[in-house]
């Protein structure tokens, strides 16, 4: 059986960048929309050209250099807000409008003051506009999450007859389980006419830390395409990590999944965003976190020494990242200590490891890592080698 492509949709340079005290420049914006593009995502959304004159531009420039992916702004269903992003997108080799409205009751009632079939109406007013432009048209059902499945079954089927190539369900304020999450897509693939039309998106924020598992469970009852950030940034608790999605799809074969991701390049680019937003990466982040692929207590060490497979699941070059750690803190055992002594120069005997490492005990206790200029210092004070 072959497997099932799911198209990468990310959208660091949008909902990413939604992080407040984030806000990236133009040029700033350019070098990560190539990197994605080498990573291989099949969508990059730039930005929301209507926002600002510096998104607008941003658009502009990505649509000019990006070779691969389809380049995508966002919009809300608002002819102007559609008219400029066509605008923003007309460089683009293969551009793609990304419109929508909110849909839960909470929407409709305060912040639209509007009712279903109003709704409704809007939503296909803004696909057959956004249609007038490009071929390829996204809708989100904004606070899709926490819209009843019928009336969501509804918008999707009026706006599918509007146009629309792909349909996005956000999980806007990250409040499904992913059980609930899962039931909706399939809901949605067995009860909407025309469905096989149009690809369902998944879109989830990590409000409840759930964004990586309900998107893998949408993609799992039918959906096509994840919409994520690299890193999980985004507003609030952020959004799906791309590389936790990519990488789960990688390590679970049996669900016969495949991506266009360059894999090796995850760790590069998760620095990259990093660096630029000045968001500084949790140690314990799965995949590109510093402390991801090291070891620091004895019985995990010796494990690891004897074969990486006993404590990774992941080969650490598969994702970037040069090898694993072996740290030296007061709970590491022999095995890293010789392991790490041996790195610097020292081969040392079972019975000079014994010696060695009452020393190191002493001197671990009294730091939080023990480094390699420490390993020689201790060896030093222990007078084996002159
Ligand atoms: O979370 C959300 O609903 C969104 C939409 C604007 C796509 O980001
Ligand atoms: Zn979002």
């Amino acid at each position: 059986m072959s497997n099932t492509q799911i198209q990468i949709f990310d959208t660091t340079l949008r909902d990413g960048e939604q992080v407040p005290g984030c806000k990236l420049n133009t040029p700033q914006k350019i070098i990560i929309a190539k990197q994605l593009d080498l990573l291989g995502v099949d969508v990059i959304e730039a930005g929301f050209p209507v926002s600002s004159p510096g998104d607008f531009k941003s658009v502009e420039e990505i649509s000019k250099i990006v070779k691969n992916a389809t380049v995508c702004g966002l919009t809300r269903s608002v002819e102007n807000d559609i008219k400029v992003a066509a605008d923003a997108l007309k460089h683009a080799k293969r551009p793609r409008i990304h419109t929508g409205i909110g849909t839960s009751d909470s929407h409709i009632i305060h912040k639209f003051k509007s009712n279903k079939d109003a709704i409704i109406e809007r939503a296909v007013r803004a696909v057959s506009y956004a249609k007038s432009f490009v071929e390829d048209v996204e809708f989100y059902a904004e606070d899709a999450g926490r819209t009843d499945n019928e009336y969501l079954a509804r918008v999707c089927e009026a706006v599918i007859k509007a146009g629309a190539t792909v349909l996005n369900i956000p999980d806007t304020t990250g409040y499904c389980l992913p059980h609930e999450y899962g039931a909706k897509i399939k809901y949605l693939k067995e009860n909407v006419k025309g469905i096989d039309k149009a690809i369902i998106s998944c879109h989830c924020h990590n409000d409840l830390g759930l964004a990586t598992a309900n998107s893998i469970e949408g993609i799992i009852n039918g959906a096509r395409q994840i919409e994520c950030t690299i890193n999980g940034i985004g507003e609030r608790a952020g959004n799906t990590a791309l590389e936790e999605v990519v990488m789960i799809m990688k390590q679970h074969p049996y669900l016969n999944l495949d991506t266009n991701i360059n894999t090796q390049m995850l760790y590069g680019i998760s620095q990259l965003v990093s660096e630029s937003m000045g968001i500084y990466t949790q140690p314990n982040k799965a995949i590109v976190g510093a402390n991801a692929f090291a070891h620091s207590s004895g019985i995990h060490q010796d494990g690891v020494i004897k074969n990486r497979e006993t404590y990774e699941i992941i080969d650490p070059k598969d994702v970037g990242v040069t090898e694993s750690a072996i740290l030296l803190t007061a709970r590491s055992g022999r095995a890293a200590l010789a392991y790490r002594a041996k790195n610097v120069g020292y081969e040392l005997t079972k019975l000079e490891l014994d010696v060695v490492y009452a020393e190191f005990l002493n001197f671990a206790d009294t730091k939080k890592e023990v480094i390699d200029s420490d390993i020689h210092e201790i060896i030093k004070t222990t007078k084996i080698y002159n």
